[in-house]
């Protein structure tokens, strides 16, 4: 199971990385939330706080059972990371981003709800995989998405959410969040070839990929 051994390094890496999604545009306003997995418990962004300004030491401690136990009042989206954490035992942390691009695709009418975004680049299939559901809408903090997600967790490393956005697992917070970097420029790719013809990996350049680089 992938955890962080030290609390001090993983509140520090939470708030570098949080603050860099921030300054480059991944997250708006309030917008997103971050964990990442201890030995004896979880660390989450609080509510309603900027991943731009965040404080380490005012970080949600969350025990073994995800309940509150120091630190400010956790992200209303503790379902969505739990889900992950308890189907993924390597996951060792969860990125929730509105950014801009893959919330538009998780908006778009037609699209195909195991593979909303096309396999048009390896850095896409090497760190989300062949396989992104694309969940139904829920409302921000709504319960029932987590058992959605849990279900939908158990064959892939991430999820879209109609209309809201995705959520990213990795064994560590930096794949989290390079696999989120990735989902939202290959949803960019996306929309921007759309009403185009354009090439697309095949079957046989996934599974080179995935032999190569792990599926
Ligand atoms: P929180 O401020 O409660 O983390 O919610 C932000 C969000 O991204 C809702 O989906």
């Amino acid at each position: 199971m992938s955890t962080y051994p030290d609390e001090g390094e993983a509140r520090t890496a939470m708030v570098r990385f949080a603050a860099s999604l921030f300054q480059r545009g991944y997250a708006v306003g309030t917008a997103g939330n971050i964990s990442v997995r201890l030995e004896d418990g979880y660390l989450i962004t609080p509510t309603n706080s900027s991943l731009g300004f965040l404080d380490p030491a005012r970080l949600s401690r969350l025990d073994a059972a995800f309940r509150p136990v120091a630190g400010d009042p956790p992200s209303k989206e503790v379902f969505m990371h739990r889900a992950f954490y308890e189907t993924r035992p390597e996951a060792g942390a969860v990125v929730h981003l509105h950014s801009t691009m893959a919330t538009a695709v998780a908006a778009l009418e037609g699209v195909d709800p195991l593979a909303p975004i096309p396999p048009i680049t390896p850095y896409f299939v090497m760190r989300i995989g062949r396989r992104l559901p694309l969940l139904p809408y829920f409302a921000p903090g709504d319960p029932a998405m987590g058992a959605a997600i849990a279900e939908a967790a158990r064959g892939a490393r991430a999820v879209l959410l109609a209309n809201h956005g995705p959520v990213v697992s990795g064994k560590t917070l930096a794949d989290a969040v390079a696999a989120a970097e990735e989902l939202e420029e290959a949803a960019k790719l996306f929309l921007l070839l759309r009403g185009s013809a354009y090439r697309t990996l095949g079957v046989a350049e996934i599974a080179e990929l995935e032999r190569r680089f792990g599926g």
